[in-house]
């Protein structure tokens, strides 16, 4: 793995945003994996920045993001369908049917996940993942397990996952306790992949991700399997890494 430390957020952020920008130039109908969360922000600010001068262009581009939570309508805003369409879609020139984000609201979640795998694999598998990580090591929703998820499918949230997450609800009961996710196979199909990381409190997830065992209990350790994945993550992050 290529791991570049930044020295705060917003470097991070520039050169992520630079690094998916030099990609998107590379391929006409790019496919780009997009990920949720606080530490995508500042990178999706400088994609706007960067298609508002018209240095890249989102109208060929198809986007699959990795997850959803289970009990959330699109337009509830704390749904990741709410927060892409805020953060990055409303502001970028990307036709809104090229971006795929998994549903909240299916009866059927075999087949639904099973299809979402087959649009992903349709549109010519991911270019480019973009992936944050938990502070319990998880990488789209795919929490700490006995064995490595495969395709999409559905996920009960830890006690952790849900306390981290509760900070963008009125209350922790708010917080939904089961999501939709890629599963690390659909991670690991993807043909680069790009992880960011900020904060003290990953310091130690990425330092096991990166060095620890191959390990389920350790979702992110599944990149080590991957050749061509790059982390870029500030210097609070970097803490156990610079040792
Ligand atoms: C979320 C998402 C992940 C994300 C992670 C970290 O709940 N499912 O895709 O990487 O948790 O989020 P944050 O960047 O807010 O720390």
């Amino acid at each position: 793995m290529k791991v570049i430390v930044c020295k705060d957020y917003d470097e991070m952020s520039i050169k992520a945003a630079e690094f998916i920008a030099e990609e998107m130039k590379k391929k006409k109908n790019f496919v780009l994996g997009l990920a949720t969360g606080s530490t995508p922000v500042g990178t999706y600010k400088n994609l706007i920045k960067m298609n508002t001068n018209k240095e890249i262009d989102f109208s060929d581009v198809v986007t699959f993001n990795l997850d959803e939570y289970i009990g959330l309508d699109k337009n509830h805003d704390q749904s990741f369908a709410y927060f892409m369409y805020e953060n990055l879609f409303n502001h970028i020139n990307i036709v809104n049917t090229n971006a795929h984000i998994p549903s909240g609201t299916e009866t059927d979640y075999d087949a639904y996940c099973q299809e979402y795998e087959a649009m992903i694999e349709r549109a010519g598998g991911i270019d480019l993942q973009l992936l944050g990580i938990g502070s319990n090591g998880h990488i789209g929703f795919n929490e700490p397990a006995d064995e490595f998820s495969d395709i999409t499918h559905t996920v009960d949230l830890t006690e952790s996952t849900i306390k981290d997450n509760s900070r963008f609800f009125n209350s922790i009961d708010e917080v939904p306790k089961r999501a939709v996710t890629m599963g690390i196979g659909s991670i690991l199909r993807a043909k680069k992949i790009l992880m960011i990381v900020s904060g003290k409190n990953k310091a130690k997830a990425v330092y096991e991700a990166i060095h620890g065992p191959v390990d389920p209990k350790m979702p992110a350790s599944a990149l080590q399997k991957h050749s061509d994945v790059t982390v870029i993550v500030d210097e609070d992050a970097a803490t156990y890494l610079k040792k």
